[in-house]
């Protein structure tokens, strides 16, 4: 972990506008900085940066944070790494980040966690077992003969550094000298390369398979797929899950396919390590696979960091045709308008491996521009097979479709498919929107333009506003004016929250007071995030002349007010007879104010 006052600095020494266009290039806009968003794609630059309080945020699809996010989502690399080249920018040297003994993962991780191999040193093992298996690659003509059958170049095998692992028990011994000591047998348990049997007897996990090394999105390798040569059971051993792998949010090949994927302007997501492998062969890049699990809201969100457009690529027959709607169902609520997700269907019996080396590669990439849009995906797999000419039919379509809708949250997605359920239903879109329960949102793209600032709608979202812009306000906010309400709102709540982390942090308080840092940035993980950054970005049109103090105490009587109508309706709802004495002088006293 890097110690947070490292990172406070390095906040406060960089210049998100430097940091950013470096990558980006930024353009003057008033006070801001803007240009065409980098996370989606767009004519008109909705993308603004902010010197005075160093944050990006995109008006379009929402993006928001600091130099340090910008690099992680633009290059798609870790935290720790985008530390280190900011650091680097301007001649900070990072502390040694000490492995973060804190992580654990449950379930069917391997039982020896509690130990002591660092993530250095697991890491360090599979890079050494990867040479390794590479090496007897070469030297094994049964294996090499395997996959020329399989149509793949040597240059192909190195590219995806493919290795294979000997028909037998120990052959990590001639990498592993000391693989049967007490320490090095733990860490090599540790890294999934060897089982403890039940009599304690270690033993290779990989016997006789050709090894698919598993990148993580640093480029690290962090686990293994061992397919069997010809026929057998299982088809592909995977490593188990350990300290550096964790199945389910680990994509193949999406380190190396992160350019082509920038390339091309999208990435397919294909079901098999062999199909990766084999597009690559044909000059297809920017594809990546899932581990042999379903496709869950996890990968999408880091595919949708990577690129605007997203194809599903799945088999033509029904396994294929469940998979796709399980990853539709994982897609919606990821969905932004920027975005977009398509389903290719090949033939039936054909896999992506099959359908290139048979068709080659133009033909393959026709297929992929004739993919099908997610709504029409889901519209044709509710409507399947219904004759929609009765009302009953038309009913169900309705009824099938009501929980999926509900989850999408992107607004003109949603006007496009009750556009089109209201053709195939015969409803017109408010009864539609009326029987889905779904609050037609017309939020346009709003872009910053330098018109007189409105003031924000609710007292608590201005005072949030005044706080993220400068925390110190949360002194003068008298508790008095918070506790009152019971009501359930997200606002104050975030205000709440905001205030007691203010309360508990006086030295961020003051370090955000000298120099422009985010108060975000402290912020990270938090159940209001969303809000806190929406909110944020109405800094972006603030100008100088900004009186704060007034403000302030504008906000601050705004509130008072609200709760002086609030408190005197209560009061009016009751039946004057019923009124105590004190409560009638406390209402005269809320008229006349
Ligand atoms: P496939 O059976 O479609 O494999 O499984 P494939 O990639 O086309 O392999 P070839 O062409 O037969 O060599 C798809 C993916 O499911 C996972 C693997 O990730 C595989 O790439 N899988 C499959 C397993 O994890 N274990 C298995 O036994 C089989
Ligand atoms: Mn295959």
């Amino acid at each position: 972990m890097i110690p947070q006052s490292f990172i406070h600095d390095l906040l406060t020494r960089v210049n998100i506008i430097d940091a950013i266009d470096r990558h980006v290039s930024l353009k003057k806009a008033g006070a801001n900085y803007v240009a065409c968003c980098p996370f989606h794609s767009e004519k008109t630059p909705s993308f603004t940066v902010s010197p005075v309080k160093q944050f990006y945020h995109c008006f379009g699809c929402g993006a928001h944070g600091n130099a340090i996010s910008f690099l992680i989502e633009y290059r798609g690399i870790g935290f720790v790494e985008a530390v280190k080249e900011l650091a680097f920018s301007i001649g900070l040297q990072v502390p040694e980040p000490q492995p973060d003994t804190r992580i654990s993962h449950s379930g069917t991780a391997n039982a020896h966690h509690d130990t002591d191999s660092s993530l250095h040193d697991l890491l360090e093992i599979m890079r050494a077992a990867t040479q390794f298996y590479r090496e007897q690659l070469k030297q094994s003509d049964k294996a090499v003969d395997y996959l020329k059958k399989r149509g793949l170049s040597g240059k192909t095998a190195a590219r995806f550094a493919l290795g294979y692992a000997p028909d037998d028990w120990h052959s990590l011994y001639a990498l592993f000298p000391d693989y049967n000591t007490e320490k090095t047998g733990k860490k090599l348990v540790h890294a999934g390369l060897v089982v403890s049997g039940e009599s304690g007897k270690r033993y290779d996990r990989f016997r006789d398979r050709i090894m698919f090394p598993i990148l993580n999105q640093k480029g690290q390798i962090i686990a293994f797929g061992g397919r069997i040569i010809e026929e057998g059971e299982p088809k592909y051993l995977n490593s188990p899950e350990t300290r550096l792998f964790v199945k389910g949010q680990e994509i193949y090949n999406l380190f190396l396919a992160r350019k082509a994927i920038r390339d091309a302007g999208y990435v397919i997501v294909v079901e098999g390590y062999m199909d990766v492998v084999a597009l690559s062969q044909y000059g297809i890049d920017n594809a990546v696979a899932t581990l042999g699990t379903a496709i869950t809201g996890v990968h999408i969100q880091k595919l949708l960091r990577q690129t605007d457009k997203i194809v599903f690529c799945f088999d033509g027959d029904n396994a294929g045709k469940k998979a796709a709607w399980r990853a539709l169902e994982n897609s919606l609520d990821q969905l932004t308008d920027g975005k977009t997700i398509h389903f290719l269907f090949l033939p039936d019996g054909e896999d992506p491996d099959s359908f290139v080396r048979k068709n080659g590669k133009e033909t393959f990439e026709y297929q992929i521009t004739l993919a099908i849009p997610l709504t029409e995906f889901l519209l044709q797999t509710l409507s399947c097979g219904q004759n929609l000419q009765t009302s009953e039919n038309r009913a169900r379509l309705i009824y099938d479709a009501k929980p999926l809708l509900q989850r999408i949250k992107a607004p003109a997605l949603m006007l496009m498919l009750l556009k089109r359920l209201s053709e195939l239903s015969a409803l017109n879109q408010n009864e539609l929107a009326t029987l889905l329960q779904i609050k037609q949102t017309t939020t346009s793209v709003r872009v910053p333009v330098s018109s007189p600032r409105k003031q924000p709608a609710s007292p608590y979202r201005w005072l949030l506003l005044l706080l993220l812009y400068n925390p110190k306000f949360f002194r003068d906010l008298e508790n008095e004016t918070l506790v009152l309400e019971n009501d359930h709102n997200e606002e104050l709540a975030a205000l709440k929250y905001l205030v007691e982390f203010l309360n508990d942090h006086p030295n961020i308080v003051e370090n955000t007071q000298t120099v422009a840092v985010s108060i975000l940035s402290y912020l990270q993980d938090n159940p209001y995030r969303a809000l806190l950054e929406k909110i944020e970005s109405e800094i972006l049109e603030w100008n100088d002349e900004m009186d704060l103090e007034a403000e302030f105490s504008g906000a601050v009587k705004k509130l008072q007010e609200m709760q002086r109508k609030k408190r005197m309706k209560e009061l009016h709802n009751k039946p004057l007879s019923s009124l105590t004495d004190e409560e009638k002088r406390e209402l005269q006293r809320l008229t006349m104010h």
